[in-house]
């Protein structure tokens, strides 16, 4: 028998992708904020969809820089991920108070997470109507690069290496751990 879910976390059941760290520039001071809400539109061009709230520091940071980067943390940084969501980057420098290293990436001036497993470098593409409307922030991506022992075509989540992590809602995360077919 199914029961009915709150309309609050009906996302739910299609939102677990990886938690991403988004990294970029406002007035050259670094922002390094978790992202759930999340999704691929296109990969020809290859094109992504974070849906970000228009008070958070990273909103404000993208629109000034006109690009940013999509960093997976991996499973060992599961404790920071949280921490990360938890403070503004208007108030504090989230590289330094956690300590984690801020590399330039290789096309946009925003910088990339050291550690990071996988790193997607983006361009802003300006629209309006989704930005505003909706919040959501469309980046051409124009570099991408990952560990090799961890992405191959695809997250090798049966190799017993550092793995992606999923957020499943409030403070829990799970790891993708078994491939079935
Ligand atoms: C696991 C996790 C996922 C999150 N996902 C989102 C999201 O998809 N969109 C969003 O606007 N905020 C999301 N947040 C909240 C922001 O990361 C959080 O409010 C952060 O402190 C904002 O930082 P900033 O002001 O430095 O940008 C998430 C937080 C966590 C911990």
């Amino acid at each position: 028998m199914k029961r009915p879910i709150p309309l609050s976390i009906c996302y739910r059941f299609i939102g677990p992708g990886p938690v991403v760290l988004v990294s970029s520039l406002y007035d050259n001071k670094a922002a390094l904020t978790p992202i759930a809400w999340h999704m691929p539109i296109s990969d020809d061009p290859p094109m992504i969809a974070l849906e970000i709230w228009d008070k958070h520091f990273i909103y404000k940071a993208i629109l000034q820089t006109k690009d940013f980067t999509v960093n997976i943390p991996s499973s060992d940084m599961a404790d920071t991920v949280r921490k990360l969501g938890s403070v503004s980057g208007a108030k504090v420098d989230k590289y330094k108070k956690f300590r984690l290293a801020k590399e330039p990436s290789k096309k946009v001036l925003s910088p990339s997470l050291g550690g990071a497993i996988g790193v997607l470098e983006c361009k802003l593409r300006r629209d309006k109507a989704l930005l505003t409307k909706y919040n959501i922030v469309l980046g051409d991506v124009v570099h991408a690069e990952a560990e090799e022992e961890v992405f191959t075509d695809r997250w090798l989540v049966e190799s017993s290496g550092p793995k992606p992590i999923h957020h499943l809602g409030g403070k829990i995360f799970c790891l993708p751990d078994k491939k079935i077919v």
